[in-house]
């Protein structure tokens, strides 16, 4: 393999904590240890494809480590090998321009790619190594869905700003006796509900991976009026649905490469809810995109800057085509042809995701502490 003397890093799909940190760490270790040069392409492949880039020098990364969001910019719709040209009626059509994405590293003596994203980041990460580019992916997600790796930077942040607004809107909830729904995300798992519920002492956590009726919902409000508890906590992940019902779709993003966005169930829940409850107001709060900023949470952070520490070393090391992973308190790696096009690292997790065991222990554990899954 040509001998690596400049990297550029990629940051593509939602954003969320820990970014930085990933970034921070891969130019440190690039500059520190090896003398490379880094740049960064702005706004993920859309940046590739335009050759829009910056240079990225130990001051550039300085005091970043710790910021929410990514420096380089985020985009979740450039598949430059499936890139969509609108046309005149609105309809898009598909072409391959990964060839203009090459010339461009070419011009610019880029040697590889450090991509950090989720599915369909890491899916045109393994397509460029299949075009023979070297490549290290690093995954992210808020969502907690990957079986590839135990953790991932931006699930911790998550969870802590769930659980505080949960600790917040208690307190209306018990001043006002109130039902209060709170909406949270995850796409089509539950774990953010689940850890974010359980630690904010929710009443009711509603999952994808637990349909629930509403029914039992109301049962477990009337049971704690019955014990003197006249307001309640409801949980929602996006992907909740009902037993024989459906998902509730917010979206469908035209230009993305997986288009549906969830959301709004929480809404539906509520509405529900109010018509079958006289004694208490019930209120909806959907914390959406306040779960994917600011500081990243000192986990975060330290995974973060690992996986951009160990990027690195994979790269220097000769290895391509790989991924970065987490597995008990050790960094390991993982060919990218193994993880990635099945909906398993997180932008599209309908395939072989991490799901909530509903079964499993931390199930067992709400339970045991009274948790109703409205099941
Ligand atoms: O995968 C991260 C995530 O925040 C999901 O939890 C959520 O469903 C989705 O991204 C929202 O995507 P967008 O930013 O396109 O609305």
């Amino acid at each position: 393999m040509k001998q690596i003397k400049k990297i550029g890093i990629i940051t593509g799909g939602g954003d969320c904590s820990g970014l930085n940190a990933v970034i921070n760490g891969i130019t440190k270790t690039a500059i520190n240890t090896y003398g490379l040069e880094v740049i960064g392409y702005r706004r993920g492949y859309f940046g590739l494809y335009h050759n829009d880039f910056q240079v990225l020098d130990l001051k550039a990364v300085s005091g970043i480590m710790h910021e929410g969001g990514t420096i380089l910019k985020a985009s979740n719709k450039d598949n430059l090998f499936s890139y969509p040209f609108e046309k005149e009626d609105g309809s898009y059509d598909y072409k391959d321009v990964s060839d203009v994405a090459v010339e461009n590293m070419k011009k610019e003596g880029v040697d590889a790619l450090i991509v950090i994203g989720g599915d369909g980041t890491l899916t045109s990460a393994r397509d460029f190594h299949r075009k023979g580019i070297p490549v290290i992916g690093v995954p992210k997600t808020i969502d907690n869905d990957l079986p590839a790796t135990d953790v991932t930077f931006g699930y911790n942040t998550s969870l802590e700003t769930i659980t505080d607004a949960l600790d917040k809107i208690h307190t209306t909830a018990y001043s006002h006796d109130r039902i209060m729904v709170v909406e949270v995300m995850g796409r089509n798992t539950g774990w953010l509900a689940l850890e974010g519920g359980i630690a904010g002492s929710a009443d009711v956590i509603l999952l994808p991976e637990i349909p629930y009726s509403i029914d039992k919902i109301v049962d477990k409000i009337r049971d704690r009026d019955r014990h003197g508890k006249s307001f309640a906590i409801i949980v929602v992940s996006e992907g909740a649905k009902p037993k024989d019902g459906e998902v509730h779709v917010r979206e469908i993003v035209k230009d993305s490469a997986d288009n549906i966005r969830l959301g709004g169930i929480g809404d539906v829940v509520t509405r529900q809810l109010q018509a079958l409850i006289d004694n208490h107001e019930v209120r909806y709060t959907n914390l959406a995109y306040i779960q994917r900023g600011g500081i990243a949470s000192q986990f975060d952070r330290m995974i973060g800057l690992r996986f951009g520490v160990e990027a690195v070393e994979l790269l220097m090391d000769g290895g391509t085509g790989q991924m970065v992973r987490c597995r008990g308190r050790e960094i390991s790696y993982v060919p990218l042809e193994e993880v990635v096009g099945s909906g398993s690292t997180g932008e599209t997790s309908h395939g072989g995701a991490k799901y909530v065991d509903p079964k499993g222990q931390m199930v067992k554990a709400a339970k045991a502490i009274g948790i109703s899954f409205g099941d």
